[in-house]
């Protein structure tokens, strides 16, 4: 009898379906007597000992859903030692869940917040195994995490759609993009759907920079620019402030969110008439890309067979186009950026692309 535990945490995603399926599929196969326990909205569900036990028939026709059958929350990490509403410890409540329901092994699918959780019940004893999952693909120790492509798939698209309504005005659109703290999205998108400016956090943009970009295509005669930023872009002023200036500035001017506020600056300077479009939760929204449902399926898959091997603290990861494993701790509580210095970076700027940088 193998008793196995399985929880989503942290923002939902395309493929979080499809890499479920991957692990109970594989489970189903090797094992005869495999019981699966879902525990709803993730640690939240371990937390209160709320779960599901699941059967083979829940795990059929997911394949191409979005969001997570098992449903999701935030736990945010930082307020692990502040006690449940009934006042019991949130570690303990969740051992005690694992125990009492004798688990043999928990898969989290999970983002960056979500493998500090998991790294911390690992070094409680348990055994942990998880799943990269983020469109952000801000996870270290993964080349890719799954949802990334489809979002990107989303995101490209709202850039493609925006081109034809730029090109009947002449206007500036900013198209603000998900990615948390990194560019991943936004650096893609913004070459794939051929951005004029790409503004990522890992480069703070130098306003003067972006203006003189807007001024040249206006006089090379051309009607637009289309710009796409990451939600946590910053200029260099912004870069320069502490994280509690950042917020008061921001509070004090009110614009709600990064793009509003580069857009007044904009229009203030150069006089143009500037658009925003913020596509948010789309971008995180419908069914997953096939290639998320490759790659999250064969994350699953490797899950199960490090179940089957009895291996556990690490997190299956993609090595280009192979899947692998790297142990927790060398995962949680770390970003992957992107590398200002990466070839990637140094194509767009060859392609005359702005990064808000003088080159
Ligand atoms: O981490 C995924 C993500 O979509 C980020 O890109 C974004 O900053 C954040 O989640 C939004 O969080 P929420 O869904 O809690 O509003």
């Amino acid at each position: 009898m193998l008793n196995v535990g399985m929880l989503t945490s942290g923002g939902d995603c395309q493929a979080l379906n499809a890499a479920i399926r991957g692990v109970a599929k594989t489970l189903y196969h090797y094992y005869d007597d495999v019981v699966i326990y879902g525990f709803t909205d993730g640690y939240r569900g371990l937390m209160k000992k709320e779960f599901r036990v699941m059967t083979e028939r829940d795990f059929s026709g997911i394949l191409n859903i979005g969001g997570t059958i098992l449903g999701t929350s935030r736990t945010q990490y930082k307020y692990i030692n502040e006690p449940l509403e009934d006042g019991s410890d949130k570690l303990e409540s969740m051992i005690n869940t694992y125990k009492e329901l004798n688990l043999d092994c928990l898969v989290i699918l999970g983002g960056n917040g979500s493998h500090k959780t998991a790294d911390l019940l690992r070094r409680n004893g348990l055994n942990i195994i998880t799943l990269p999952k983020t469109i952000d693909n801000d996870l270290e120790g993964t080349s890719v995490s799954f949802g990334f492509n489809s979002a990107l798939e989303i995101a490209t698209n709202a850039i493609d759609r925006i081109h034809t309504t730029a090109a009947s005005h002449s206007r500036v659109f900013i198209l603000e993009l998900m990615g948390h703290k990194t560019g991943w999205l936004t650096l893609h998108a913004g070459i794939a759907g051929g951005a004029d400016i790409i503004l990522i956090p890992e480069l703070p943009y130098d306003i003067n920079v972006v203006i003189d970009a807007i001024t040249k295509r206006t006089e090379q005669g051309k009607k637009f620019t289309i710009i796409a930023m990451a939600e946590g872009a910053l200029s260099e002023e912004e870069a320069a402030m502490t994280k509690k200036q950042r917020k008061t500035t921001w509070k004090e001017d009110g614009f709600p969110s990064p793009a509003f506020r580069l857009g007044s600056r904009i229009t203030a300077i150069t006089g143009q008439e500037v658009r925003v479009t913020v596509p948010g939760h789309v971008q995180r929204g419908g069914e997953p890309s096939a290639y998320d449902r490759v790659l999250a399926t064969r994350l699953g898959v490797e899950a199960a067979r490090l179940i089957v091997n009895s291996q556990f603290g690490l997190m299956v990861c993609a090595d280009n186009d192979q899947i692998s494993t790297i142990p927790l701790e060398e995962v949680a509580g770390k970003t992957k950026l992107v590398n200002p210095e990466c070839q990637l970076i140094r194509q767009a700027e060859d392609l005359g692309i702005c990064l808000g940088q003088n080159v």
